[in-house]
């Protein structure tokens, strides 16, 4: 049986993900929401309260978890908080995308890297929006842009750090798709997403490398 964890568990992407965990492979997963609720329930699944802002909160997570270790990681969780149409820079929103999408989501990783078994996964959900060869790129929604770039960074470094220890490190990519976040006209489902995610969770795949649809895209 796997054991992982997969933060943001309670919408969208993340909850597609634990729901095709859970029912489709042998699998004990604990999730993350803000509130600690989540609206799927199962035996080989629990909700576990975080806040990627507060260091605080991620202690508290990581102290929860008790004595086990880990075969996969989902950094899943994240924010866009600016509206489709900005295009300038603003300190506070800047400030607040990176505290949860990136300096969050490193501190909480970074504290849980003594659990991991050899053979782990880290998948850290960025998007084509943090990618450098973006085809049709324009300048809107900047903080969120720049604080998913610099998560695929990590995912590079931490990757490379980890190879001696033989614990695999990615970024996925998973499109637009229709959650809270990507609206109601993306053309990709969250249960779609969870597939690649599945699939690349439990596939034996080269470290370091930036996925979508199952295929390695450019950074
Ligand atoms: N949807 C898209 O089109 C799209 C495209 C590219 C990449 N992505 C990425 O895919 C991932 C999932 O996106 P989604 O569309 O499923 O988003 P979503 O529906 O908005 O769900 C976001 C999840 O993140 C959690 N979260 C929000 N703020 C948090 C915080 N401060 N600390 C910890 N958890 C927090 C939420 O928990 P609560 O319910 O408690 O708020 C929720 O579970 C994100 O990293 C996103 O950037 C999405």
């Amino acid at each position: 049986m796997k054991h992982g964890i997969v933060t943001g568990s309670s919408r969208g992407i993340g909850l597609a993900t634990v729901e095709l965990l859970i029912n489709q492979s042998n699998s004990k997963v604990i999730g993350s929401s803000t509130s600690g609720e989540n609206p799927f329930e199962h035996s080989n699944f629990k909700c576990l309260k975080l806040d990627l802002s507060s260091s605080v909160s991620i202690k508290k997570f990581v102290e929860n978890l008790g004595d086990i270790k880990l075969d996969f990681l989902i950094n899943n969780a994240g924010v866009l908080i600016e509206k489709s149409d900005e295009l300038n820079i603003h300190m506070e929103q800047l400030k607040h995308t990176f505290d949860i999408n990136v300096f969050g989501t490193i501190k909480f990783t970074e504290m849980l890297l003594p659990l991991f078994t050899p053979k782990a996964h880290i998948i850290n959900i960025t998007s084509d929006w943090g990618s450098f060869s973006e085809q049709n790129f324009d300048a809107f929604q900047p903080h969120y842009k720049m604080s998913k770039a610099a998560l695929n960074m990590y995912t590079k470094l931490l990757a490379k750090r980890l190879e001696e220890k033989h614990i695999t490190v990615s970024s996925l990519d998973p499109g637009w798709t229709q959650t809270d976040m990507g609206g109601k006209t993306a053309p990709r489902l969250p249960k779609d997403v969870a597939i690649d995610i599945f699939n690349l969770v439990n596939a034996n795949v080269e470290s370091g490398q930036f996925w979508h649809q199952g295929k390695i895209r450019k950074w």
